[in-house]
């Protein structure tokens, strides 16, 4: 086991690059499943998540090839297994999103139940009554989810009860192969979505109007293969951005797609940060002042992101004013609150809101992260915290931050990681 050891009290100050998203680079990887022909994918992060996914495909046959700088060279050519098991979903949700493709290519998916989560109930079942309508036969049996189609799957007009993300893009591909046209309604918007779509349609897919909350898709007979980039990621953006408002630091992200986090830099600037965009780079400047508390009600994209709620909680922390936090997307996603007032927070929780009362200080103290945003948000607690404080558990952090010490004492913080 390892654990970070952060002494707080530094301002964050220099540049760092933003990697590769890991919400977009996970679709993508599973849609390389929906092609024989060789797929390069750039800039994807590493991080244990993206292993988890390769772990996974690469259980189901495809070979890789990766470079120094991650570039990975996909082939999927000789697939020779249609299932999920449930040691890799147990460890990454997002296993799911083979359904879609496999479903597709083959006619044949078993993808093990995920089960709890740390952040909520989080079900699939939006995913199988999509596939469903595509005309696929599912059934659940053995703590699995058995999906099967004769033919083709079949163009479908669905409606998605309640936006979903994974279960808009398991949608998404399993679409591109079905016969005739797909209307995917009420579908998510996030970016992630319509990086998912132009990657597809690199590959020869048609689709149109991803990113709005109807999409359309012509299915084809095939799919070629392509080189992609991975998009910026949003949320590692937004996490360094916390940090560096929290400690009263200068920071500039390079590689990042401000056009993207629109409704996060608004919360910045709400708190009296400086932020200065350009096409690609993000700077925030908080010197010489004390963030001001805000107010959050999180929402599917365009409107604030649930994974950045938790780094902003760390903010309210210290924050001139008090600060109220709605969680709408996930029931049970405050297990950092718990952390942070044993760091001395002033946080009270009434159902799915959380009202914070800025401190001046926290107190360094051992925490354990619960789930992955949780612990970057304790992190930055621990960033200016008076004194050490112990993050545990870090291996949710390594799921989603690639180098996040590394990036952090770039910028100045006092952090390391330590085995024990
Ligand atoms: C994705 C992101 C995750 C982010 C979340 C919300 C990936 C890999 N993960 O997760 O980082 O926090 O979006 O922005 O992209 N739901 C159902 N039935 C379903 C599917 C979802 O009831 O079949 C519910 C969930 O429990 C949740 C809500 O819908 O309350 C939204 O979840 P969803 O958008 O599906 O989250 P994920 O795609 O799992």
């Amino acid at each position: 086991m390892t654990r970070l050891i952060i002494t707080g009290g530094e301002a964050l100050s220099g540049e760092v690059r933003v990697s590769g998203a890991k919400n977009s680079a996970l679709p993508i990887l599973a849609a390389t499943l929906l092609t024989e022909d060789k797929v390069t994918l750039n800039n994807v992060p590493h991080l244990n998540d993206i292993t988890t996914m390769m772990e996974l495909t690469g259980g189901l046959g495809t070979r890789f090839l990766i470079d120094e700088h991650m570039g990975i060279e996909v082939d999927a050519s000789k697939i020779i297994g249609f299932k999920a098991p449930y040691d890799l979903v147990k460890t990454m949700r997002a296993s799911v999103l083979v359904l879609g493709p496999l479903l597709a290519r083959f006619g044949e998916a078993e993808v093990s139940l995920p089960g709890g989560c740390a952040i909520g109930s989080r079900p699939v079942d939006l995913h199988l009554r999509g596939i469903e309508a595509l005309g696929a036969q599912v059934i659940l049996e053995d703590g699995y989810i058995r999906a099967r189609v004769n033919d083709r799957l079949k163009g479908a007009d669905i409606r998605i009860e309640k936006v979903s993300v994974t279960g808009t893009e398991n949608l998404m591909m399993a679409a591109v192969l079905a016969k005739g046209t797909t209307i995917i309604r009420n579908a998510a918007k996030e970016p992630e979505i319509i990086d998912l779509a132009n990657f597809l349609n690199i590959l020869g897919a048609e689709i149109k109007d991803a990113g709005t909350e109807t999409i359309i898709i012509e299915g084809v007979d095939r799919l070629h293969g392509g080189n992609y980039s991975i998009m910026p990621d949003r949320i590692e953006a937004g996490t360094y951005l916390a940090a560096a408002a929290c400690t009263r630091g200068k920071i500039k992200l390079k590689k990042a797609a401000p056009d993207t986090m629109t409704a996060i830099l608004d919360k910045f600037e709400k708190t009296g940060a400086h932020i200065n965009v350009d096409k690609d780079s993000i700077e925030l400047d908080m010197r010489g002042k004390r963030p001001k508390a805000v107010d959050i009600c999180t929402a599917p994209y365009p409107a604030f992101p649930t994974d950045m709620q938790a780094q902003f909680m760390a903010m309210n922390c210290i924050a001139e004013g008090t600060g109220t936090i709605t969680e709408t997307i996930f029931e049970n996603r405050f297990m950092h609150v718990f952390e942070m007032q044993r760091m001395g927070a002033n946080i009270e929780v009434k159902d799915n809101t959380a009202v914070c009362q800025g401190i001046d200080l926290l107190t360094g103290v051992p925490v354990m992260a619960t789930d992955l945003r949780a612990s970057a948000s304790l992190v930055i607690a621990g960033l200016v915290a008076e004194g050490q404080t112990i993050v545990d558990r870090i291996y949710h952090i390594d799921r989603g931050y690639e180098c996040i010490e590394e990036k952090l004492a770039l910028l100045g913080a006092k952090i390391r990681r330590e085995p024990y």
